[in-house]
């Protein structure tokens, strides 16, 4: 049964996770510590780790949680992940997202992002969606800006971060108007 809508743009299609998707997410970007470098996330060591991953993205969407994690699919494979928990009563938002490395540069994030953006405004009639990005990701930060979010402050020392020391994040926005 599905329980999230899948949005459709020209490259991907944002979509539940299924637990056949499991060594998809471990083979293309749970391993890889290139992309995780700048989030608070550990590496999987197993394919047991995407399955028990999979299994909480599950439960969420059965019990409707604000957390919802969508795949990203690429010419029929899973590429990448993003995810959005919002407030009900605010009627706001927060994103995060990843990336296999292989399919950097291809306008793929800032296409996801532009449909989850557009998607929960309209359905879900959010008036905020953020996002953070630490400092030294100047991917994450420019991508953002790409997608018209704003800048709207600096939250020093944020997080202590695999760079092994305590990163400013960076909060940007966009709002529908
Ligand atoms: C950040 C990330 C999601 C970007 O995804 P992507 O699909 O490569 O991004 P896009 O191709 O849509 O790029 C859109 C814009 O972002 C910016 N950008 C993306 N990667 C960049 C990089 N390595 N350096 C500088 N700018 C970059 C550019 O402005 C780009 O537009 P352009 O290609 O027209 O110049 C990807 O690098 C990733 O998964 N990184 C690791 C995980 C991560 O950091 N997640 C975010 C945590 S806050």
């Amino acid at each position: 049964m599905i329980r999230l809508e899948p949005i459709k743009g020209e490259k991907v299609i944002l979509r539940e996770f299924e637990l056949n998707d499991a060594e998809d997410l471990y083979e293309n970007w749970g391993t890889d510590e290139e992309v995780s470098k700048y989030m608070l996330w550990k590496n999987y060591k197993s394919v047991d780790d995407a399955i028990n991953s999979i299994n909480y993205y599950i439960e969420c969407y059965k019990k409707d949680d604000p957390f919802k994690q969508y795949a990203i699919e690429y010419n029929g494979e899973v590429v990448g992940s993003i995810n959005i928990v919002t407030s009900k009563r605010h009627k706001t938002g927060e994103i995060a997202y990843c990336l296999s490395k292989k399919y950097w540069r291809k306008g793929i994030m800032s296409e996801a992002i532009n449909l989850l953006v557009d998607y929960y405004f309209k359905n879900y009639e959010l008036v905020r969606i953020s996002a953070e990005a630490i400092e030294p990701n100047i991917a994450s930060r420019k991508l953002l800006e790409k997608c018209e979010f704003k800048l709207e402050g600096i939250l020093r020392k944020k997080y202590f971060c695999k760079t092994n020391k305590h990163e400013d994040a960076y909060v940007y926005a966009i709002i529908n108007s």
